[in-house]
């Protein structure tokens, strides 16, 4: 893979800005914001309900779409795939319609991004128990299964630090216990293979604007049996099949689960996206980054500290730090100004778990596929400016 091909793909980087705020939000190739493009140039009309020819041609576009994900995530059919605005809404989805009762437990981990901790801390006013177990760590999550665990609701890779959870033995231990499992996948789709069959995994959430596609566009992957049971979150037009005044029956998954008029050239750029990262493939980004970590983490190992593990490859696409005596924010604030290099800073929606660990939050580097080793070059030698004048 060639970064400096793949950079000529994305018009904001020849304004010579650094971006390594990728776990908040990568940037799009020409190709995603074309395809975006073509929908309000070409067939600007609504799917799903509309006999004309423009209507089917947003059919087709959107149907194309649903199967590019389904072969991207080895989903078993596309209509196992449920667009959704991002993965906050895809946990929101799943925590509004599974059938929970009082007294049911519903696990995640000390690490769990807001998205996936305050769904399930609003079913605890129903009686739901929400537990947790430390991140990644297996003997505390066996400890914490029992009969009453219907879900383990948890992420595959940190947004905070880059770390992975042995997802696989979780999701078999889990199926042991008679549990579901949903896993938050926003840190881990955009940065390796995934293949839900294989992982046996019951949901799978994710965003599109972490992966090179349109903001506002998610996914949730669900079984299908499993879709075909649980009840629709929200409803509205095109998820019914027929009303009456007093009652309705609902269309099949996933029509049911997607109401009202949808973010039609999200989805087919979204599509356009996971098309463009099959052709760089998943792989390759993985080795890329891991490479660029490799080197920030040779450079700055000594000099800041880092959050979360300390090798390389064990953190993928993030380099989580703080500089001693400084304020992350102000970090954040001086690499944007002088250098024009964006990171993130703070507490990334992780509050729970720096607030565990007595801190205020990191700075964050985070990598894809256009960052190149000049970047990463730049960015440590401001940090070392940074630390030199703190
Ligand atoms: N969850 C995204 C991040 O980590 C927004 O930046």
């Amino acid at each position: 893979m060639n970064p400096e091909q793949i950079r000529k793909d994305f018009p904001v980087l020849s304004k010579g800005i650094i971006y390594l705020d990728n776990a908040c939000q990568t940037l799009r190739p020409i190709q995603v914001i074309e395809k975006i493009n073509e929908y309000y140039n070409e067939y600007p009309a609504c799917g799903g309900r509309s006999y004309h020819k423009l209507g089917k041609k947003v059919d087709e576009q959107v149907n194309n779409a649903r199967k590019i994900l389904q072969k991207f995530f080895n989903a078993k059919k596309p209509q196992e795939i449920i667009f959704t605005r991002n993965t906050t809404e895809s946990i929101n989805l799943i925590a509004n319609s599974l059938d929970l009762k009082e007294g049911d437990t519903v696990l995640s981990s000390d690490k769990e991004h807001n998205s996936n901790l305050v769904p399930w801390q609003m079913l605890v006013k129903k009686g739901i128990k929400h537990e947790i177990f430390e991140f990644g760590n297996i003997e505390d999550f066996k400890s914490k299964l029992n009969p009453n665990v219907k879900l383990i609701a948890t992420l595959q890779t940190s947004n905070l630090d880059g770390t992975s959870q042995p997802i696989s033995e979780m999701i078999k231990l889990a199926h042991s216990n008679g549990s579901l499992v949903l896993l938050d996948g926003a840190q881990s789709a955009p940065h390796r293979a995934i293949d839900v069959q294989k992982l046996d995994v019951d949901f799978f959430a994710c965003s599109g604007h972490k992966m090179m596609g349109p903001s506002g566009i998610g996914m949730l992957y669900g079984k299908y049996h499993l879709l075909e049971q649980i009840k629709p979150f929200i409803v509205g037009g095109e998820t019914i099949e027929e009303s009456t005044y007093e009652t309705c029956t609902f269309l099949k998954p996933p029509e049911k689960f997607e109401a009202g008029l949808q973010h039609y050239a999200g989805i087919i750029g979204f599509g356009e996206a996971i098309k463009y990262l099959s052709k760089i493939g998943m792989e390759n980004i993985r080795k890329h980054e891991i490479g660029l970590n490799k080197r920030l983490t040779e450079a700055l190992g000594d000099k800041v500290d880092i959050v979360g593990h300390k090798e390389p490859e064990k953190r993928g696409s993030i380099f989580s730090f703080n500089i001693k005596g400084m304020d992350p924010h102000e970090v954040a604030i001086i690499l944007d100004n002088s250098l024009d290099i964006a990171v993130r800073s703070g507490a990334h929606c992780c509050h729970s778990w720096f607030n565990k660990h007595n801190m205020k939050g990191s700075v964050r580097i985070s990598l894809f596929a256009y960052n190149t080793k000049e970047d990463i070059e730049k960015a440590i030698t401001a940090i070392e400016n940074i630390i030199s004048l703190a």
